[in-house]
């Protein structure tokens, strides 16, 4: 896949790059905002493409039981569907079945289980997964691992990671075959590095996965309940088996500290529902950490969210967006999601700035020391 390294940085591994996919390009490091449903809640995708917004995520296991990826497909799929114009993610669906639905069992045929939605009995292959995903369409398919849960003994982390192996080969064998069929546009695939905690797993599932050539790398089975200091080691564990002309993915990650963690331990994309969940629990991001709206310090506050917030939230004073979040109005859910995607969106960005210009260390410790200076 087209990936240009644009820049390493000198202090740390930090690196600016250019992703080239069918529907656009994708400056890295970049957040990725989450749309599980085919949209990131509360949002317009107008809204999205006023934040800057380069690149979405979609989730297998939601489209597949509703709407359907047959019916998506008919609309010519996930971009047609929901009028997103620029690229998408999809995850593999795996994950997601262990999350949320009920009696799950995995075999190594799949994983079976039933549907959170109507009790229905499904089964999720690598092979289903990879064709669901090829008729949604996005740009970036994941492929279908397991991710263990934390804490995991070592024994079951390694048969976890020798299945998550085996699935992917099943899933390189199903795009060999299928592809050219399915896809009018290229479609891309990223393998994901499993292993729990263990330095020796990560670097045999990294090592595996880079034999079977993807198109790019995700760290997965990380932000499951472990102390940062092992989320950090499992990144460390397993970006140097990673080629370093390929995209970096860590799944699923984080607060903003630790997305800058990780861009400086050689990350160049990153997903999260946390910017967009906790808006709709009355938090915001800001530079001096985060703030809960609805506290009564911010009752006559005629400050902005944060002083480099978008012009369509600035104009707001937190009073204001406390009194509507207090009366239950919509736009205040609105306003917080797209304040938070914009601070995510900005620290990327800026993140890449830093690295183009040399200066990303110093951003980087600067950033980390404002926003924890209150909060401790
Ligand atoms: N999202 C967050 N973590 C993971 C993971 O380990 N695997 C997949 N497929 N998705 C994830």
């Amino acid at each position: 896949m087209p990936f240009l390294l644009q820049h390493t940085d000198e202090k740390t591994s930090a690196r600016a790059g250019l992703l080239t996919l069918p529907h656009g390009d994708v400056e890295t490091p970049i957040f990725m905002p989450v749309g599980t449903q085919g949209s990131v809640k509360t949002l317009h995708p107008a809204e999205l493409e006023d934040l800057g917004a380069q690149i979405i995520l979609g989730n297998t296991y939601h489209l597949w039981l509703r709407p359907g990826h047959e019916l998506i497909k008919n609309f010519g799929g996930l971009h047609d569907f929901t009028t997103w114009r620029k690229p998408m993610l999809t995850d593999s669906g795996g994950f997601q079945v262990w999350s949320l639905a009920k009696m799950r069992k995995i075999t190594e045929e799949g994983v079976r289980f039933q549907s959170h939605l109507d009790g229905s009995k499904m089964m999720l292959t690598p092979e289903l997964s990879m064709e669901i995903q090829a008729s949604l369409g996005s740009d970036i398919a994941m492929l279908f691992d397991e991710c263990p849960p934390y804490p995991c003994e070592e024994k079951y982390a390694s048969k976890s990671l020798d299945l998550t192996t085996r699935w992917a080969k099943r899933c390189k064998d199903w795009i060999t075959e299928n592809q050219p069929l399915t896809n009018a546009l290229p479609q891309h695939h990223f393998g994901i590095v499993q292993g729990s905690i263990y330095a020796d797993l990560r670097e045999q599932s990294a090592r595996e996965l880079v034999e079977l050539d993807f198109d790019g790398y995700a760290v997965g089975g990380v932000s499951v309940g472990e102390p940062e200091e092992e989320m950090f080691r499992a990144i460390d564990n397993a970006v140097p088996f990673l080629p370093k002309d390929k995209p970096r993915y860590a799944m699923g990650l984080g607060t903003p500290p630790q997305i800058l963690e990780m861009i400086s331990r050689g990350v160049d994309m990153f997903d999260c529902v946390m910017p967009t969940r906790i808006a709709r629990h009355g938090v915001a991001f800001t530079l001096d950490g985060p703030i809960h709206i609805k506290n009564l310090v911010h009752a006559n506050d005629q400050r902005p969210l944060c002083e480099s917030s978008h012009p369509h939230v600035s104009r707001f004073s937190r009073s204001y967006i406390r009194h509507l979040f207090r009366a239950g109005e919509m736009l205040s859910l609105r306003l917080l999601s797209f304040h938070n995607l914009h601070f995510y969106l900005s620290l990327t960005r800026h993140a890449r700035e830093a690295i183009l210009a040399g200066t990303f260390s110093e951003f980087k410790e600067s950033f980390i020391q404002r926003y924890n200076a209150k909060q401790t």
